[in-house]
């Protein structure tokens, strides 16, 4: 698991700069502040490869992250920011309309929720929405470190209950900070390009 290459290729706004190169891709979604970008430069142990932004509901666009030229995370801008207007988030709907309903690189959804609390009606509708085009989806819980051990098949309940998971989905813990889940979520993502 350790990555020589990784580095932005594009922020896109339309279809017609999704990047040429064919590789499988792994779209991220979760809620402003939920992690996303740290989930990313841990996965790939640099520091501020994804921007951790003191900005949330900045990001308008599909920022495209090659790793290692073997795939793509897609990393989406993040949902439910309270101070998003009607129009950005209509924007945002499209944007992602358009990248599901013809993108063929797709093989995967993650989706990043917050261990501590019960997924929101935005996480549950984003869940839905990945289902709704037939991607297999990984939930992956961020910030474990702030759950007791004891507490975490808890915490895991609740939030596999609130999204109704599909058994076939995958459900993991993870941690920016202790690196938590790092490991697990790689093993799975290499066994999964492997299909
Ligand atoms: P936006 O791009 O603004 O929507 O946020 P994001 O989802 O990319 O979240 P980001 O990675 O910027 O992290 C948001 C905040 O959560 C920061 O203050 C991080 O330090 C904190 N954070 C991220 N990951 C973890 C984690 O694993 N544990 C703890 N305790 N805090 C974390
Ligand atoms: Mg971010």
């Amino acid at each position: 698991n350790k990555i020589n290459y990784a580095d932005i290729t594009i922020s896109a706004v339309s279809p017609s700069q999704y990047p040429k190169e064919g590789l499988p891709e792994i779209v991220l979604a979760g809620r402003s502040n939920v992690g996303k970008s740290s989930f990313i430069n841990t996965m790939v142990n640099r520091k501020n490869l994804a921007r951790t932004s003191g900005q949330p509901g900045k990001t308008r666009t599909l920022n495209f992250f090659n790793i290692e030229n073997e795939l793509f995370f897609v990393d989406v801008p993040g949902y439910g920011y309270a101070k998003a207007s009607n129009a950005e988030q209509e924007k945002w709907g499209r944007m992602m309309e358009d990248y599901f309903s013809s993108r063929e690189e797709l093989i995967l959804g993650i989706l990043l929720v917050d261990f501590r609390h019960e997924p929101s009606e935005h996480d549950i509708l984003m869940y839905d929405f990945y289902k709704h085009f037939n991607v297999p989806v990984y939930v992956i819980a961020t910030k474990s470190d702030k759950i007791k051990k004891s507490k975490h098949n808890k915490h895991e309940s609740i939030i596999k209950k609130a999204l109704d998971i599909d058994p076939e989905d995958k459900f993991f813990t993870f941690s920016s900070f202790t690196r938590e889940g790092r490991g697990n979520v790689w093993d799975a993502l290499s066994a999964h390009l492997l299909k």
